[in-house]
């Protein structure tokens, strides 16, 4: 149990002893610290269920608190509001026991299985800002849900499938006629052939060929057929398609390993293709398909829809499968493989319709067991100044790598140079351009827009991922400094930030717990911003090297120790690394 839920039961024994009982306490923190660090409301709601005088009932609770030494500062306010703070002792005991154990204030959740779809890149095809959101919101959710004691796999699910693809490889078999991949007499083996091209090139064929093929009739013909060429696994065109696979998954691997995004599974659309016969059998056994001018279709209406909802397009009428049906094949496949309780689909919120559909579908055809979750874990958009996506200065698409290399360029101004040489100027500058990202991304609430502001994201004060590390990386310089202190328990606290540590520290089981429901790492941002500037006030305050009083400085240690790994644990589940300067 957690050390506030643990305060909450002794209060309301507590209060069972003044005889009255609360099934749950209304135990506020006040924003008044100085009148009492919690404000305890109950007295009111008694004074219904007991028809008593709320100041009464106030009164003789209090004369209990007053006998707990744990409590200090009790004093009744208004009608029967009772102010209350946590003493000295017992503020030192909890800050000694999260020390000790800091995950035994953290409750792990029952066993449960949990994919995590995330990322979304698509091959052959550069990573963009709109994949960032994924990444970073993804993989938090997966680091602070393993935390918490879930199993959870986190899936790439990229998108190695459809038409985009065959036009890129009709586009190669233009450009490079003479490949043994399009020569049907071509015996040897293909995957010991190398392919002239680059994934650079790549990026740059996928454009040209979804180009060519919008206003080329015969050209989007002709991709349609390499399409069903590739996905009917046909000798050369398949075993291309592999290949450019291949070289696009090496790409997106290098930049989702700058995001510190990690999947356990890179398993693709392509992957769950595979399963399509079983699941076009299961929706034919249940008499879900309809025909509609060639295409099957799956009517997903039900009784109280306020808006209309379009059928999902199952087969389209050129045989292809679409969007929709891959992802209803992805449910199978992951139901089959891996049997997961949850699946979290952490996609922009632009794509509800798609996952209200393939939920629907799902449940009609009982694909999964009913009891399985399945959630859509949307979320907004990073736009420009003009409040519209971003996009680079000429209004194209702005990809991954050049945001990050533009944040990068910020962030290298601002290291210091006394601290940084050169040689290792660029790997940290990373590190710190990558939190900036990564910090202001999460620091909104999931489902909310947010402008991207690169001075004020990479800025070394103020509500930003550069803050963070730099307060961390002096913690952490701090403790180095004292390691000849033989410093093993908080034994004294002198003054108010001292006190807002501990409080702040209280609440982390809350904010943890709050962060995994909502599935959104707002709080989690705004709890380490808020607990490392009660720190940095406590060290601007004190000069823990020199204290001469040992007690006060060997606690000091203590406490800097017990908030340097707390920030070390929240930035790791926020997928932020902490370099050794900055
Ligand atoms: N590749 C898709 C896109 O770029 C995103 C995939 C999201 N995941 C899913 N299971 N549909 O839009």
């Amino acid at each position: 149990m957690s050390i506030l839920k643990e305060l909450i039961e002794d209060l309301k024994a507590d209060l069972k002893q003044a005889g009255y009982e609360v099934e749950t306490l209304a135990l506020e923190p006040s924003n008044r610290r100085d009148l009492g660090e919690y404000q305890l409301n109950d007295a009111m709601q008694l004074a219904k269920a007991y028809h008593e005088n709320p100041r009464e009932i106030a009164t003789k609770i209090v004369k209990v608190l007053e006998e707990d030494n744990r409590f200090e500062n009790i004093n009744i306010a208004g009608p029967g509001f009772i102010n209350i703070s946590l003493s000295d002792s017992y503020t030192k005991e909890i800050l000694n026991r999260m020390n000790q154990d800091l995950f035994s204030n953290i409750e792990k959740k029952e066993k449960k299985k949990i994919i995590i779809d995330y990322g979304g890149a698509n091959v052959a095809k550069a990573l963009h800002v709109g994949h960032l959101r994924s990444a970073n919101i993804g993989e938090a959710l997966k680091r602070l849900a393993r935390m918490m004691g879930y199993e959870v796999l986190g899936d790439a699910h990229l998108g190695d499938y459809g038409r985009p693809l065959g036009f890129v490889v009709l586009e190669i078999q233009k450009m490079y006629p003479e490949l043994p991949y399009f020569d049907k007499d071509y015996t040897g083996d293909f995957s010991e052939l190398t392919l002239p091209i680059t994934n650079e090139d790549l990026e740059k064929i996928y454009p040209l060929a979804s180009q060519k093929a919008k206003e080329d009739e015969s050209y989007l013909e002709e991709g349609r057929e390499v399409t069903n060429k590739i996905q009917n696994h046909e000798r050369g065109y398949y075993d291309l398609w592999k290949k450019i696979v291949e070289i696009s998954k090496e790409d997106i691997k290098n930049v989702y390993d700058l995001l510190n995004t990690e999947f356990d599974l890179w398993l693709g659309e392509s992957d769950a293709a595979e399963y399509f016969e079983e699941l076009n059998q299961i929706f034919e056994e249940k008499e879900l398909l309809v025909e509609s001018e060639g295409a099957k279709i799956v009517h997903l209406e039900e009784e109280n829809d306020k808006a209309p909802m379009p059928p999902l397009l199952f087969v389209k009428s050129n045989g292809t499968l679409s969007y929709e049906t891959t992802d209803l094949a992805a449910i199978l496949q992951r139901k089959k493989e891996y049997n997961p309780d949850e699946i979290w689909y952490v996609v922009d919120n632009r794509q509800g319709l798609h996952f209200e559909q393939i939920f629907r579908a799902t449940r009609k055809a009982k694909l999964v067991d009913d009891n399985v979750v399945l959630e859509h874990v949307g979320f907004g958009t990073m736009n420009g100044k003009d409040g519209k996506p971003f996009k680079t200065r000429d209004g194209g698409v702005m990809s991954l790598k050049g945001l990050i290399a533009l944040v990068k360029e910020e962030t290298l101004k601002r290291l210091s140079p006394e601290t940084v040489g050169e040689e290792e100027k660029d790997s940290i500058a990373m590190d710190v351009a990558i939190s900036a990202l990564k910090y202001a991304d999460l620091l909104p609430y999931r489902e909310t827009d947010y402008v991207f502001e690169v001075e004020k994201f990479s800025d070394l004060e103020g509500k930003t991922g550069p803050y963070l590390l730099y307060s961390t990386i002096r913690m952490k310089s701090l403790l180095k400094k004292a390691e000849g202190i033989d410093a093993k328990e908080i034994q004294k606290l002198k003054g108010e930030a001292e006190k807002n540590i501990a409080l702040t520290l209280l609440e982390l089981p809350t904010v943890l717990n709050h962060a995994l429901e909502s599935k959104s790492l707002s709080e989690i941002t705004e709890f380490i911003y808020q607990l490392t500037s009660y720190y940095n006030k406590f060290y601007a305050e004190n000069k823990v090297l020199t204290e001469e009083d040992k007690e006060l400085q060997e606690s000091w240690i203590v406490l800097t120790s017990l908030v340097y790994k707390v920030n070390t644990m929240l930035l790791d589940i926020l997928g932020m690394k902490v370099p050794e300067k900055m």
